[in-house]
């Protein structure tokens, strides 16, 4: 036995095995618009610990018990009822399957469906996390173009069209319908409509990813994916991320049966956490419908303080998207700029996060003249410095129009 403290893995990884991830905390902005975190003060904190002390003191033994994977039954039936009275959508609670947070129900759908090579049709730029995660099955990830209404139908048929010519089946369309992620815009109805004619028509299933849904700051609902299809094509997934704290990791995911059962048998860790289930259960039946309401009221001043911020300082050459609700603005610069290459300088010296294009492209490479700004964290005071900064450096950078 060698007590040898050089030994090394590197012979040892899976074929299939993740690329690394970086250790340690990212350094983080002062102003930081790069990840999406909502508002602090609003954190419903005195809340959640009376609901758990509530929930302690009622079924606190039950600790000592694993619960079903499925997880805690009664948040399971407070989701079931949320979605039949939001979304339309008419499951059992035993056709819910909650998640350490969404991401885990998107890691198990991809998991249960991507074979190496599959293809899977997203948004041209979408969520960086579940890219990750149908890069890491080694999908075959093909962005279909957008407008400020989604993807293009006509663009949509043509990519199922393009795969079936080359003998590929698609697997299933991602999509982020409702205030995208990070581009903004929600698809209306029509729009809504189109995709759910493509997908029966052509027998590819959906994935709507509706984590964004409730914090609507103006405008009316659209109907969820799930609800205009009824035939079984619309798996879908949410999160109590964004209406109460992403640190309580806990998201859902409903699909027909069949499906349904595959993912959870692929599912990791048991249950969700049923600690924090307690809370959640508990304030989310009593007071998440008014919280949604003042954190709207909260997010909607910082999106406005975000959007002054950028006509202010932005000047001719740049865009960005004017979203009803979510958190993100998605800002795009004269062609010519490269907002990879100073994102570093730009946190150094102005202590501005924001997150390049880049990061949300379906093809790994576009959009180095993009930028997704969360206004989520800071309040509108630091917005409007943060903003400034921002654009000072762009300017400085020769990223601007002078
Ligand atoms: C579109 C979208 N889906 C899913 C997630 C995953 O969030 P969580 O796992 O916290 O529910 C995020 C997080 O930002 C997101 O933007």
């Amino acid at each position: 036995m060698s007590a040898n403290n050089s030994f090394s893995y590197e012979q040892l990884f899976a074929r299939n095995a993740a690329e690394p991830a970086p250790l340690g905390m990212p350094r983080r902005g002062r102003y930081d618009f790069a990840v999406a975190y909502p508002d602090p003060e609003t954190l419903p904190l005195d809340e959640l610990v009376e609901g758990l002390r509530q929930a302690l003191a009622e079924e606190g033994r039950d600790l000592a018990i694993y619960h079903h994977r499925q997880g805690y039954p009664p948040l399971r039936e407070y989701v079931a009822n949320k979605l039949a009275r939001d979304r339309d959508i008419h499951v059992s609670p035993d056709d819910i399957i909650l998640g350490d947070g969404s991401s885990q129900p998107i890691h198990m759908i991809v998991e249960t469906l991507v074979d190496p090579g599959d293809v899977l049709l997203t948004e041209d730029f979408v969520y960086s996390g579940t890219l990750n995660t149908m890069r890491r099955f080694r999908a075959d990830i093909r962005g279909v173009p957008c407008d400020e209404q989604g993807m293009l139908p006509d663009a949509l048929e043509a990519a199922i069209r393009q795969a079936r010519a080359e003998g590929k089946r698609v697997k299933f369309i991602y999509t982020v319908p409702t205030f995208q992620n990070p581009q903004g815009w929600t698809m209306p109805l029509e729009r809504r409509q189109a995709m759910v004619e493509l997908a029966q028509r052509y027998d590819v299933p959906i994935l709507e990813d509706d984590c964004y849904v409730d914090l609507r700051y103006e405008g009316s609902d659209v109907p969820s994916l799930y609800a205009l299809d009824g035939t079984g094509r619309v798996m879908y997934v949410a999160s109590f991320s964004k209406i109460i704290a992403p640190g309580m990791r806990l998201g859902y995911m409903t699909a027909p049966r069949e499906l349904l059962q595959r993912a959870l048998a692929a599912k990791s860790g048991g249950a969700v956490n049923t600690f924090a289930a307690f809370a959640v259960h508990r304030f989310a039946t009593g007071q998440l419908h008014s919280h949604i309401e003042v954190i709207n009221d909260v997010q909607r001043r910082k999106r406005d303080a975000m959007l002054a911020a950028l006509e202010e300082h932005f000047g001719d050459g740049v865009t960005w998207s004017r979203p009803q609700g979510g958190l993100y603005i998605w800002v795009r610069l004269p062609e010519q700029a490269d907002l990879v290459s100073i994102r570093d300088r730009v946190l150094e010296t102005e202590d501005v996060g924001y997150v390049p294009g880049t990061a949300f492209a379906a093809d790994g490479v576009s959009g180095r003249n993009y930028m997704r700004l969360c206004f989520g964290y800071n309040t509108p005071e630091e917005i409007q410095e943060g903003i400034a900064r921002l654009a000072a450096a762009c300017r400085r950078e020769g990223m601007l129009a002078d």
